[in-house]
């Protein structure tokens, strides 16, 4: 479990980057100038929480279960990404470190290399680390831990006794992270879907109607404040 930085601020906050497609249906425009203004907020949120000393930030950007969507709005999302991923390069400059988490095996080699790149890039730059979930599933997260841990047994490395929380928590794409200690969801859905199961044990929420594209600085402020009339126990009393 992570604690509270000195400003009271969640050491770990996750944002499920919701509302992107209903923001431009209001408008009129096509989907994917959604995600277009999404990005802006996305750029804008990073450089806030820099700005207030958050250490981890995830922003679930894009899930297992989004390749379902037309094939014209996935590419549309993917033409993004890779903008994203040059946008990111700009933040290692900040001294932020960049993390993936999610399958990378479906994408094609050249956005692979620029992920993978950049990860180690930025892997000693310690201010703040920002991780994006791209074909993140909680579920295949911890599909994908439980097939080390199988690997691990049958090679003899360990025992099937030795499997505990901490083991398996470092086998997660999030190795390394603190458990999330925030979820902020806007857009108004109140589920998860599929983001982080594991790690949000024992996360506090904070669900608003605000489509992403619309969340901004104040938002965020509103969230935080919340966060610190939240009573954890993790359990005890
Ligand atoms: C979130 O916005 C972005 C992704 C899932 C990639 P949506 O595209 O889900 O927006 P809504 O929920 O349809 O408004
Ligand atoms: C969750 O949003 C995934 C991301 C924001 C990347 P969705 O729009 O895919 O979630 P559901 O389908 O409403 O649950
Ligand atoms: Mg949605």
């Amino acid at each position: 479990m992570s604690e509270l930085n000195s400003a009271g601020f969640p050491v770990h906050i996750g944002f499920i980057m919701d509302g992107n497609g209903r923001w431009a249906k209001k408008r009129g425009l096509e989907r994917k100038f959604g995600h277009k203004e999404g990005a802006k907020t996305f750029r804008k949120i990073v450089s806030y929480c820099k700005e207030l000393g958050v250490k981890y930030i995830t922003f679930y950007a894009f899930s297992t279960e989004n390749w379902k969507r037309p094939k014209d709005e996935v590419e549309a999302i993917m033409a993004l990404f890779d903008q994203y991923l040059d946008e990111v390069r700009k933040h290692t400059k900040e001294n932020i470190r960049v993390m993936f988490i999610g399958d990378k095996s479906a994408f094609d080699e050249n956005f692979r290399n620029k992920m993978i790149a950049l990860e180690e890039d930025s892997k000693d730059f310690d201010a703040m680390t920002l991780i994006l979930a791209i074909n993140y599933g909680g579920r295949d997260d911890i599909i994908y831990a439980a097939k080390q841990v199988a690997e691990l047994v049958k090679s003899g490395s360990i025992s099937s006794s030795q499997i505990d929380e901490s083991l398996f928590s470092n086998l997660l794409y999030t190795k390394g992270v603190p458990d999330v200690d925030y979820i902020i969801r806007p857009s108004g859905e109140l589920r998860l879907s599929n983001f982080l199961i594991w790690q949000a044990a024992y996360a506090e929420y904070y669900f608003t109607d605000v489509l992403w594209p619309d969340f901004d600085k104040k938002d965020l402020d509103k969230a935080l404040d919340e966060f610190k009339n939240r009573k954890r126990r993790f359990g005890g009393v």
